[in-house]
Parts: structure tokens; sequence; C-alpha cells
């Protein structure tokens, strides 16, 4: 028979990413409309073997659906990596009544949420993370501000690439997956983009490029490089004694993971911590909430960790053609 489930706890672990405070407002509003009591679980996991568990009230998450970061802060936790940890989690919940939590953050914090599940704590996950790359949702909470963010500094990067007639690497954020540089390489019209999942380390290939594009009148050439490749400064210098022409790192950082959501993140988030509320006040355990094909859905924990997503080849080979 499905738990009932009286009080919930919502925390917020990994990598911060906006919108994640729109899914807490969401979540609290929607437990409270249920009749349910919230708990905010500071710091992730790590809050949560620490106690550091406040009430959460309606007002509590007001003026937060614009702000960027998250109110209840975040933390990567070793100690919840062990089993000794997450049993004192669990038993931390139920010191504090606390029958069924909301995760939100990446696939790392879904593994933790299952652990949490498999003792009894009912566990939601909501994706929340700025790199796209859980395999079962085609969307994650901060992506869309992360690339806006990007583009627009990007936009910058290229002004003053142009002015002194530079090559520019980019260097942008998301951990081994290249989305985000694959979005903002088509967004900004790079003229090489390399992705972890693609690049196969041929820098003569990327040097003969920068010289073609030069002797064909293009006054700059940006390079938009994914974290996962990284080492963007020695590759500029690199590329600069190669060619004879000026280059240029610029590594975007934790810019990319701050700043107000966009309309897009306010919208997804509020919608998907709502739907785990309703999961949660349902009986439901160890499930995320995704969005695939268009819709928002369920999986259970484990079979989402299981999915493989890759990157879209079709995508790839445009953004390639755009440049030529
Ligand atoms: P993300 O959730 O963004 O992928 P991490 O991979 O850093 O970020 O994971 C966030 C936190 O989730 C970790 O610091 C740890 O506390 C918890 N976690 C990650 N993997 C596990 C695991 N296998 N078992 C239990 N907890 C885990
Ligand atoms: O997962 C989000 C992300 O910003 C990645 O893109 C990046 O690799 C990582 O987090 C950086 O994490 P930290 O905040 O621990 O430096």
């Amino acid at each position: 028979m499905a738990k009932t489930v009286k009080t919930i706890g919502v925390l917020t672990s990994g990598g911060d990413a906006p919108g994640m405070n729109a899914a807490i407002r969401a979540v609290v509003r929607t437990a409270i409309n249920r009749g349910l009591k919230v708990k905010g679980i500071m710091r992730g996991y790590a809050g949560l073997l620490q106690e550091e568990i406040i009430d959460m009230h309606t007002k509590s998450v007001s003026e937060i659906i614009n702000r960027g970061g998250t109110i209840l802060y975040t933390a990567r936790c070793m100690e919840f990596m062990t089993p000794e940890g997450q049993r004192k989690g669990a038993e931390i919940c139920r010191k504090h009544g606390i029958d069924g939590i909301v995760v939100i953050g990446g696939d790392g914090s879904y593994r933790g949420a299952g652990k949490l599940s498999a003792l009894g704590i009912n566990t939601i996950g909501v994706p929340g993370t700025i790199d796209l790359d859980i395999a079962c949702t085609d969307y994650t909470i901060g992506f869309d501000t992360a690339v806006n963010t990007a583009m627009e500094a990007i936009d910058k990067v290229r002004d003053t690439s142009t002015s002194h007639e530079r090559c520019s690497i980019i260097e942008v954020m998301g951990r081994h997956a290249g989305y985000i540089a694959l979005w903002c390489g088509i967004a900004n019209g790079a003229e090489d983009i390399l992705l972890p999942e693609k690049y196969d380390g041929n820098e003569q290939a990327l040097i003969n490029h920068i010289i073609e594009s030069r002797k064909i009148g293009k006054r700059h050439h940006i390079v938009i490089n994914a974290e996962g490749i990284g080492h963007s400064t020695s590759m500029a210098r690199r590329i600069e004694a190669a060619t004879g022409i000026e280059t240029r790192a610029t590594i975007l950082g934790y810019m990319q993971r701050g700043g107000g959501p966009t309309c897009k993140d306010r919208v997804y988030a509020s919608i998907m911590g709502a739907k785990a509320v309703e999961l949660l006040a349902n009986g439901a355990s160890n499930r995320v909430i995704a969005y695939k094909n268009g819709d928002y859905t369920d999986f259970d924990i484990q079979e989402a960790l299981a999915m493989q997503k890759s990157l879209p080849e079709d995508q790839y080979q445009i953004s390639k053609l755009l440049t030529r």
C-alpha cells in the first residue's frame, strides 16, 4: 500500500542552476496547498547530515522566482556516498518527521535520492543542472539561462576579436557533455565547435581551418571549446605559434551558472517542482521528473540512470555546414 506522506523535505544538490529557486517555490507552495508540511534542507546532503533543517511556509519562497542560485544553498557531500552516511540521512529524516523528499540536482544527486528511497524515505528527483546531461529528460532546469548568458558573453568577445583580427578560443561549461558548446556554437555562428563527444584531437585540422578562413577574408575566428576538452590557454598558445594569428583564450566559467532564470527555466522549474510533489502526495518514490518528447513524465531512478544520451549528430553536422 502506498505510504501516506505528511511532511516533505526539499533540497538542492550538486552544481547550482538558475531556476532552482523557482523549483523550490513550486515544491513548497504545491505541498502547502495540498495540506502537507514542508521543511527545507540546507546545503544538499551535507546539510541533511548536519541536521540543517528549517520549516518552510508560503512566504519563505516569496520574491525568489526571479533569483539565480538557490536559497537553500547547495553542496557536494562525500559522507553521503557511504552506506553509513545514507543510513544516518534516513534516520535524521525520520527524527524530523520527514517522510518524503524532493531532490533538485543532477545525476549524482539522483543516486543519493535512490539510496534514501531504498531506506524508506520516499524520494523524487527534479533535473537541475546547466549541463543538459541527464539522459531521461530532454530538458534540465538552468540550461536555457546558461546558454543565453554564454551566448551574450561570446558576442562580446567576438566584437573585440574582430577589431583585433584575432582568433578566440572560448571555453564553456558542461562537464563531460557538449550541449552548452553545441548550442553556443550554433547561436554565435562559431567557426569551430569542439565537443567532447566528437573531437578527435586533430589540432592540425583546426589550425588548417583557421588559416583557410583567414585567407578567404574572415577577420576573426571563434572556436567554442567545451570544458570536457579544456586546455584552452595552451591550445591558444599552440594555435598562435602555428598560424601566426594572435590567439586568445577566454574561459567563461561560473558566470554561466548565475543570474536570474529565463522565462523557460522559470516555467519548467515551476511545473517540474509541482509534479514532484504530486507524485509524493500520491505515494510514489524512487522516481525522477522528466520532460520527454514534448510532455512531462517520470521514470524510475535506476532506469533513468541507466539511460544513455548522445549528442544529436544531425545538429552537429548542421552547425559545421553553417560556418563553411
Ligand atoms: P550532480 O547532482 O549535479 O550530478 P554530483 O555528481 O556532484 O552533482 O552529486 C551531488 C551529490 O550527490 C554528491 O556530492 C553526493 O553527496 C551525492 N551522490 C552522488 N553520487 C552518489 C552515490 N552514488 N550515492 C550516494 N550519494 C551520491
Ligand atoms: O554541473 C554543472 C557544472 O557547472 C559543470 O558544468 C562543471 O563541470 C561543474 O559544475 C563545476 O563544478 P564546481 O562548482 O564543483 O567547480
